[in-house]
This record gives C-alpha cells, sequence and structure tokens, in this order.
C-alpha cells in the first residue's frame, strides 16, 4: 500500500484524489489518509502530491503513519475530487511536529 505522510497535515492539496484508480482516499479536517485494504499499489498518486506526502509502505520507518492510515480511512469520508489547498498552506508547509500539532 501507500501511505500519506504527515506532510500533507494542513496543506491536503487533493491532486492525489483525481488519479487515484479506485478511489480510496478519506478525508479529515487537515490531512488525508489512503486505506491500506482498498489501495492496489499502482503508485500515480506518489509524483501527484506537490509535497511529497505519499510514499510506499516498503520505505523505511514508515509503521506510524502506516498504522494512522488504516484507523483513519475506516473513520472519514471518502474524497474524490479536488478542492482548494486550506487557508495558510504555505505558512505549514516548512513546519515541523505538524503531527502532534494539529493532526485531526
Ligand atoms: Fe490509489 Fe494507486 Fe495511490 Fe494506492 S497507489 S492510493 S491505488 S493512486
Ligand atoms: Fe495531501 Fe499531497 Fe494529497 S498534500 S491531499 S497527499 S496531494
Amino acid at each position: 500500500t501507500y501511505v500519506v505522510l504527515d506532510a500533507c497535515i494542513k496543506c491536503k492539496f487533493t491532486d492525489c484524489v483525481e488519479v487515484c484508480p479506485v478511489d480510496c482516499f478519506y478525508e479529515g479536517a487537515n490531512m488525508l489518509v489512503i486505506s491500506p485494504d482498498e489501495c492496489i499499489d499502482c503508485g500515480v498518486c506518489e509524483p501527484e502530491c506537490p509535497v511529497d506526502a505519499i510514499k510506499p509502505d516498503t520505505e523505511p520507518g514508515l509503521e506510524k503513519f502506516l498504522e494512522v492510515n488504516r484507523e483513519y480511512a475506516a473513520l472519514w469520508p471518502n474524497i474524490t475530487v479536488k478542492k482548494p489547498p486550506l487557508p495558510d498552506y504555505e505558512k505549514f508547509q516548512q513546519e515541523a511536529e505538524k503531527f502532534e500539532k494539529y493532526f485531526s
């Protein structure tokens, strides 16, 4: 599966949702997640994200975010249509510890 990482938090560009052939993105207030049960590992979403927030779970160190994606994909609504990024996304792009501060 592919995994959405904390770079998405407070940005939410949503370019990723338009390309997913199985519509497996789910939307929280500040971040999107991918359903690991539905993702078919096609990889087309990875280069679409302007802030490189999407990686394959074969990369090391992604266990925490894989679990975050799994847990919240079951709770949040599906999103398939692109929308404008969140206000002030430029301000938050470089910020550290976004998960601790803003995850929702
Ligand atoms: Fe969707 Fe493919 Fe990205 Fe998985 S890898 S979330 S199936 S676009
Ligand atoms: Fe987030 Fe990137 Fe998609 S910022 S909404 S993972 S395009």
